[in-house]
């Protein structure tokens, strides 16, 4: 059975967003008696499952990742999106501030994901510097993440104003994910981390995501708005998928930084999180474990040696 065979539902989309084949929104019909659309069943996630997904008022699930192990276990674990985000630069490189982190120490970061996820689909950050000059450089350097990264789509932070730089990235066959709402990279500009699209200023944020979808992107990424401002971009952008990250459940999926959700970070958290496990504790224990051995001589034990 191809993949697409899971694929019964064409939902209707804005008609920009099919500009290319990548971004195809609508299914080949299929024959009655087909079982209905199911993300689970689907064998490597695409663009148009996405699109699926949220037609047949499915949920998606994306997590952040970084290397090749953590993207195995994610993909076995069924989790649909891998992201290669820019918070690399702090769950990874230890800098303050994502914006430090640059193109060249992303692509091997993406590399290694791309070769641990067989089903996931793998979404590159564009980061800052990467793309702000022209649509131009935006293209060159989302296509480094596609072709030395293997990425299979690209994430851009954007607004209404950024709708070519999403065009030339879409016509060049990339598939974008639009990033709106609070945008990291812009921190310093947005006046810190702060919740966006409170009361007037919703608008704003339905405007910015609405244009993007329009443009081209097949999925529209809201970090840190309210719910009712992310419920009205989720109906804003139609068929497009929707991810939230601090967007409250209403969006089609949902992502967050996996050293969060899983326990691996010291300190306050941001009140979106919820974490799912204590690994940091866990490892923690066991290093302390390994270590204690050590110096007891325990370890290495006869079973572990060679005679
Ligand atoms: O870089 C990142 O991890 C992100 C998520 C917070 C969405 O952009």
């Amino acid at each position: 059975m191809s993949e697409n065979e899971n694929a019964p539902y064409a939902p209707s989309a804005p008609a920009a967003s099919a500009q290319h084949p990548h971004n195809a929104t609508s299914a080949t019909p299929t024959g009655p008696g087909d079982k209905p659309f199911s993300l689970e069943a689907v064998k490597k996630v695409r663009t148009l499952h996405l699109a699926q997904a949220k037609a047949a008022g499915e949920k998606f699930s994306m997590l952040t990742c970084y290397d090749f192990l953590t993207a195995q276990i994610f993909d076995r674990a069924g989790i649909d999106m891998l992201l290669i985000g820019d918070s690399a630069a702090n769950v990874v490189y230890g800098y303050e501030s994502t914006l430090t982190v640059t193109l060249d120490e992303m692509i091997p970061l993406v590399a290694s994901v791309a070769r641990g996820a067989s089903r996931a689909m793998v979404v590159a950050d564009l980061p800052f510097g990467s793309y702000e000059q022209s649509p131009a450089q935006a293209v060159a350097s989302a296509a480094r993440l596609m072709k030395e990264g293997g990425a299979h789509a690209i994430k851009i932070e954007a607004n209404a104003a950024m709708t070519e730089w999403v065009r030339a990235i879409v016509r060049a066959g990339i598939p974008v994910v639009a990033h709106v709402g609070f945008t990291p990279q812009s921190e310093h500009a947005l006046g810190g981390f702060r919740v966006q699209g409170r009361g007037e200023k919703s608008d704003a944020v339905v405007a910015d995501a609405r244009a993007l979808a329009e443009a081209g992107a097949f999925c529209v990424l809201l970090e840190m708005v309210t719910t009712e401002t992310a419920r009205r971009v989720d109906q804003a952008v139609g068929a497009v998928p929707t991810i939230g990250i601090g967007a409250g459940n209403v969006t089609t999926g949902q992502v967050l930084v996996w050293q969060d959700a899983m326990g691996m970070r010291e300190g306050k958290l941001p009140k979106f999180v919820k974490q799912f496990a204590q690994i940091g504790s866990l490892l923690e224990d066991a290093a302390r474990a390994y270590r204690a051995e050590v110096r007891s001589g325990e370890f290495p034990a006869q079973e572990h040696t060679f005679e």
